[in-house]
């Protein structure tokens, strides 16, 4: 399991979350350069081949940073990546990997063996069980208001519920943007804040310039949830689902999975915390940001 030591080591205790599309190895370099952990689905390197030279890359280019790196695996049968993804970050030992959508049991002895830790994000109290059972360690708790397939459940009711059965190491995903949201989470029972919208605003990210400056202008009513893009709820800026005729004048929405998922490339996603992101800057600009107000808001 990861140890408190292994968190202490890190700047202020926040992941840059794995953003399909928009977390590519300049933003995951930055992270952990600037001190946190910096996380990316593997889907986001077109082919393995190029998921290989980022790896590489992105190890070369961490040495002696404070922060590490976490690769995000997506366990669902459907990914046909899945098990080639799964054996290359073996390879490389990237050293946190975050799996999704599916039981990380496969995963938690093979990344263990290179001293890797493994953590599972779960958005039901039932699916946090399962996670534990296989041996993970640490949980991603996904929480309403979170951006990209959001959890549902309030995440001061999910923290307490999993804290009555799991005292390792927890972090909480879903509208956190300031330092003083890392120190409430902590102070609510999570160990790290896993924090991504205010990281697509950020010069690093892979996101177009518009989907930026959309979400620069928006605040918490600005966002939808809806699953008519993949099927699977989510939450969108509300002008680019108008855009995209995802959403009606009315408001009134297509229904389930009336696109695919080559629409998070145009309906853009973001959570309940964008009120608090007005401006493009750099990744070491955010997280200086973060941990000044963390420090400020006293341990
Ligand atoms: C554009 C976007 C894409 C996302 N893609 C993924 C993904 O590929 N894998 C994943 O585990 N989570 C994904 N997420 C969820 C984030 O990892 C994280 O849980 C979420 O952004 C936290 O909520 P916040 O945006 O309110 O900080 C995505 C989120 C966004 C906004």
């Amino acid at each position: 399991m990861l140890s408190p030591n292994e968190l202490q080591k890190l700047r202020v205790p926040v992941v840059a979350a794995p953003m399909f599309l928009v977390s590519g190895p300049e933003l995951v370099v930055a992270s952990a350069q600037a001190g946190i952990v910096g996380a990316f689905p593997t889907l986001n390197a077109r082919t393995p081949e190029i998921l290989d030279a980022w790896l590489l890359d992105m190890a070369y280019r961490i040495r002696g940073a404070q922060g590490t790196i976490a690769a995000n695996l997506i366990l669902h049968p459907s990914n046909p990546r899945r098990d080639i993804d799964l054996e290359m970050v073996i390879r490389h030992q990237v050293p946190w990997i975050i799996t999704s959508v599916g039981s990380p049991a496969p995963v938690v002895e093979r990344v263990r063996a290179y001293g890797g830790r493994v953590l599972a994000d779960v958005a039901t109290i039932r699916h946090a069980r399962k996670a534990i059972d296989a041996g993970v360690d640490m949980l991603v708790l996904l929480t309403a208001g979170a951006g990209g397939n959001t959890g549902w459940l309030n995440p001061f009711a999910f923290i307490e519920e999993v804290r009555s059965f799991w005292s390792g190491p927890l972090a909480v995903a879903g509208g956190i943007t300031t330092g003083r949201q890392v120190r409430a989470a902590q102070i609510a029972g999570a160990d790290l804040a896993y924090v991504g919208t205010p990281f697509i605003a950020t010069h690093e990210s892979l996101a177009a310039d518009e989907y930026k400056s959309a979400l620069c202008g928006a605040g918490a009513d600005d966002i939808v949830l809806t699953d008519a893009v993949t099927g699977i709820p989510a939450n969108f800026l509300a002008s680019s689902l108008r855009d995209n005729g995802i959403m009606n004048a009315d408001g009134s929405l297509l229904p389930k999975g009336a696109t695919d998922i080559a629409s998070w490339k145009t309906a853009w996603s973001a959570g309940h915390g964008v009120g608090s992101v007005e401006a493009v800057c750099s990744v070491a600009q955010r997280v200086d940001a973060i941990a000044s107000q963390w420090l400020a808001a006293g341990r």
